[in-house]
């Protein structure tokens, strides 16, 4: 006789407190997943999910299993490289994890510290969330999540680490190559984020006629040194796909700004300090990046 056919999900981690760490956990729980969170105090983490439909109370227990054998690390990009050194020890030797930021440069620094058979994943979401307080996450936007493995360990557990992000942050788009959307992310992330922190400005603030000149040097800038690492963009697509983010989140701030108006340590680096780098290597020069950055500089926390 037929087996009745049944679905074991795998048990994840989720690494941190932070918004989007939270919804994934909650909504992965939702979904039937055993999740726990990896966080500075053990024991269980009690937190209020609010979404459009409704308002949940949900306890999530912190590092009761060991070791770790599928990991969301949504944590900023300046953080990563600490945040997977601690976690090492406590990775399975098949251990798959998945990273979630705005900003590059941490792939590069990741991939030798894996084991042969341990996956990295990139995933790239628009959902919105925040935190009003320590215990409660709004679900404020409803969005989308593209995924894609970074490395050939990746490939091996696929469907699994597909299914689950399926169920935290989808619907999901599973890209073969997920470089060009890492680019294209980029890309709104180095126009909108720089002026947004220096002007102290909301997102729909930029359609702004004084800072159209501004905008679009910085797209010139980035067509050109995203080519020549090899991400052929148009200047009219990168424009298309920044001004409708400007014109989405017109009512947003971004989260440079947030994090200059709090003096909270940045993503500049990751940022605007990534493509100056790759410009570097590829002898180009970035004028109106290396201008914002310099002064975005020196308004950074020390
Ligand atoms: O960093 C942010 O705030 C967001 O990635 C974006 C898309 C710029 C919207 O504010």
């Amino acid at each position: 006789m037929a087996q009745p056919h049944t679905i074991t999900h795998a048990f994840w981690t989720v690494v941190g407190e932070g918004a989007i760490g939270l919804l994934s956990a909650a909504r992965l729980h939702l979904a039937g997943y055993p999740v726990q969170l990896h966080r500075r105090t053990a024991g269980p983490f009690d937190f209020v999910f609010q979404s459009a439909v409704s308002s949940q109370s949900l306890s999530l227990p912190s590092q009761i299993q060991q070791p770790y054998s599928s990991i969301l690390l949504p944590v900023k990009a300046y953080a990563v490289l600490d945040a997977v050194k601690q976690l090492l020890p406590l990775l399975s030797d098949n251990a798959q994890l998945v990273l979630s930021h705005n900003g590059m440069g941490t792939i590069e620094q990741l991939l030798p510290l894996l084991k042969p058979e341990q996956g990295l994943w990139f995933l790239s979401t628009s959902h919105g969330a925040f935190k009003p307080d320590h215990s409660t996450v709004v679900h404020s936007g409803l969005g989308q999540s593209v995924l894609g493995a970074l490395n050939q360990a990746a490939l091996a557990q696929q469907q699994s680490v597909e299914q689950a992000m399926q169920a935290a942050l989808g619907p999901l788009v599973v890209m073969a190559d997920i470089w060009p959307a890492l680019w294209q992310k980029l890309a709104v992330n180095a126009v909108i984020n720089p002026l947004t922190a220096l002007h102290q400005c909301k997102n729909g603030e930029l359609s702004n006629s004084k800072y159209a000149a501004a905008v679009e040097l910085l797209i010139e800038e980035f067509v050109l040194v995203a080519k020549a690492a090899g991400q052929d963009f148009s200047i009219e697509a990168i424009q298309n796909r920044v001004t409708q983010v400007i014109r989405q989140t017109a009512d947003n701030y971004s989260s440079m700004q947030q994090d200059f108006a709090k003096g909270r340590r940045n993503e500049l680096d990751y940022i605007t300090g990534f493509l100056l780098k790759q410009a570097e290597q590829h002898q180009l020069q970035l004028p109106a990046h290396q201008a914002i950055y310099q002064l975005l500089l020196q308004k950074s926390p020390r």
